[in-house]
């Protein structure tokens, strides 16, 4: 996601939407507390104030900040990211996944959805995780947990996710988790002044299924 709904100047409480029974009835809890869902490298948590340091330290890297929302520059700004996570996850619109290793519980990245049309039929996603742990499985990892989560717990039928053009890692990593690129939406993102071009990447649940049925057939995957 390269715009990052949190927005540290638009930064208040708000009161919390009632539940539509409909949308209750093909979904979980997650509202009242995110899951703890399990990889074979990772572990995907809800965020906790004590996650801001080890973020701060990581995501704000020139490396990993190149290509997405500034995010916060202070630990202080990451605890008050992470406490408005919070408030919009009870409201129930926008999940936020700490990643840690199955070894220790340090966050070194996060994992957002966020509702794109009421009852979260369409959501976007987006992923940001520290440069150390590039490369290595960790992202393959909580994205196959994190897929799985938006369209099996939270309901999404369309994942959305976009990417700046320039970002080779950001579509790379998409295009490897099965996602189709769409379009093109030109000069889309504003990023140091200058108007970037993103590509839009798109999992809709058939496909994804579908996918995961051939895997484990062919004994690679099974979600
Ligand atoms: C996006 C991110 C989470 C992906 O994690 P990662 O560990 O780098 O991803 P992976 O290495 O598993 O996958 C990236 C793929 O892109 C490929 N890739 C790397 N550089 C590339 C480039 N310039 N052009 C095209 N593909 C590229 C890699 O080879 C890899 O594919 P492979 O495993 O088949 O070889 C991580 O890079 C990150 O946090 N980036 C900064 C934040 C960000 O840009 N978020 C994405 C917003 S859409």
């Amino acid at each position: 996601m390269e715009k990052m709904p949190y927005r540290m100047e638009l930064d208040v409480h708000f009161p919390q939407r009632t539940i539509d029974p409909v949308i209750a009835t093909i979904t979980t809890d997650w509202r009242q507390g995110l899951p703890v869902l399990t990889g074979a490298m990772v572990t995907l948590r809800e965020l906790k104030a004590s996650d801001a340091t080890s973020l701060c330290a990581l995501l704000t890297t020139e490396e990993v900040s190149r290509f997405i929302s500034p995010p916060p520059t202070t630990v202080d700004g990451f605890e008050r990211f992470i406490a408005w996570t919070l408030r919009q996850r009870r409201a129930g619109s926008y999940a936020c996944f700490a990643v840690t290793l199955d070894s220790t519980d340090t966050a070194i990245g996060i994992f957002q959805l966020r509702e794109l049309e009421s009852g979260f039929g369409t959501a976007e996603w987006g992923f940001a995780i520290g440069s150390a742990y590039w490369g290595t499985g960790v992202f393959q990892d909580g994205a196959d947990l994190m897929i799985k989560f938006a369209f099996d717990t939270v309901g999404v039928h369309r994942l959305e996710a976009r990417a700046a053009v320039k970002n080779g890692r950001g579509n790379g990593a998409l295009r490897k988790v099965g996602a189709v690129q769409e379009g093109l939406l030109r000069k889309s993102f504003q990023k140091d002044g200058e108007y970037l071009d993103q590509a839009l990447w798109t999992i809709l649940k058939e496909d994804w299924a579908s996918r995961t049925i051939w895997s484990a057939a062919d004994g690679l995957i099974i979600h």
